[in-house]
């Protein structure tokens, strides 16, 4: 009988990885999970879950099998505009995150594993082509000159680097993705790492009738947001395909945070009003451009924003009412 193809994912105690571990389960993979956490919100559904912390280089030598077929690289220092964007956890983030790509590439290459894919971001973009909130640029040959507008998106920037270093020195197989702004239910909803789907929907939900719902910044700055059921299949596409990357995995949907908040007053049947205070905001406008995955993957989103929120809106309001 033919072994189960296995995968291993890092970071699998988090939003994504825990989601991913769930569908390469479906799929029929044996699947090894590593983070320095459990998943927050559910059982993993690896069949071995690893308490880890990936700095150590021992801790991804003793767990990343000799040419193992597929391992996904998501773990980070990472959080929404509210870690990102106040400059209080640069160093942190920058040193805890290029640490563990500093291992995991050498030890991919190392023990020859098959396929790796790293978790790159839009945030690697200059922040000079994201100054319009009606036309940012962030077209994946629009990366250099470099200048992103935050440590964060500089140390994915110096990971993508290293390692496409890898595969041109030792051979390394790597898939890269740029994630644009990836929601859905399961993800962090408070405590300072929350994103702004997950943020506003919270807001929301907690709102009384009167009390206004408060949003950072003047509300016309632009995102676009992924689906994690879409952006599942597209990174999954990518790692079993022939091609490299960078690519963008993102939706095209456009919106300003306004109106991302009339939306979820909308789903919600709420009618409080809108009030804009300071808080960190990071670039004006950012959206993610498809024409290269669409042509090489023949990848684009199902889900439409509309129903994305719906789904994210109705497990954080469950969230609130527990809590
Ligand atoms: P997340 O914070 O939910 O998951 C990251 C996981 O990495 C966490 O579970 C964390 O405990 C783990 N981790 C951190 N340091 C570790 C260490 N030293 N050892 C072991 N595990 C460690 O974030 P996410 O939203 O699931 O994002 C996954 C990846 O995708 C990240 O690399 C992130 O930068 C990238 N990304 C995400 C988005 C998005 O919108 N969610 C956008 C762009 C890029
Ligand atoms: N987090 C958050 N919370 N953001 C808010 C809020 C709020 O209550 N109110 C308004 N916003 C605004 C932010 O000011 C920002 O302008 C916009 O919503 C989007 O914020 P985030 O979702 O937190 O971050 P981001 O889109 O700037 O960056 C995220 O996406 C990148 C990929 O596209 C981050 O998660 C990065 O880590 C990620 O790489």
């Amino acid at each position: 009988m033919k072994a189960k193809k296995k995968a291993i994912v890092l970071g699998a105690g988090g939003f994504i990885g825990s989601h991913l571990v769930k569908r390469l389960k479906q799929e029929g993979l044996y699947v090894k999970g590593i983070d320095i956490k459990h998943p927050e919100f559910s059982e993993s559904a690896a069949d071995e879950f690893i308490i880890g912390d990936l700095r150590d280089i021992h801790t991804v030598q003793n767990n990343i099998d000799e040419a193992v077929d597929e391992v996904y690289q998501l773990a980070g220092d990472v959080g929404g505009a509210g870690y990102i964007f106040t400059g209080l956890n640069d160093a942190n983030v920058m040193h805890n995150s290029a640490q563990i790509n500093l291992n995991v590439a050498k030890v991919a290459t190392e023990k020859k594993i098959q396929r790796l894919f790293f978790s790159s971001s839009a945030c690697i973009y200059p922040a000079e082509n994201q100054t319009n909130p009606e036309t940012p640029n962030c077209e994946e040959n629009s990366a250099y000159p470099a200048n992103p507008d935050s440590e964060y998106g500089w140390e994915k920037l110096m990971s993508e680097r290293l390692y496409l270093s890898y595969k041109r020195n030792f051979g390394l197989n790597v898939k890269i993705a740029r994630f644009h702004n990836i929601y859905g239910p399961e993800s962090t909803w408070k405590g300072g790492k929350e994103k702004a789907p997950a943020a506003i929907c919270r807001k929301v939900a907690e709102a009384g009738s009167g009390q206004p719902v408060e949003i950072w910044g003047d509300g016309l700055q632009t995102r676009s947001f992924l689906y994690i059921d879409d952006c599942l299949d597209a990174t999954i596409r990518l790692m079993r395909s022939d091609y490299t990357g960078p690519y963008n995995i993102g939706s095209e949907e456009m919106i300003s945070m306004l109106d991302f908040t009339k939306l979820v007053l909308a789903i919600s049947s709420k009618t409080n009003a809108i009030k804009t205070i300071h808080g960190p905001v990071g670039v004006r406008g950012r959206c993610s451009h498809n024409r290269l995955i669409e042509n090489d993957l023949e990848w684009s989103p199902a889900y439409t924003l509309e129903t994305g929120v719906s789904k994210l809106y109705q497990w954080i309001h469950q969230q609130v009412n527990n809590s």
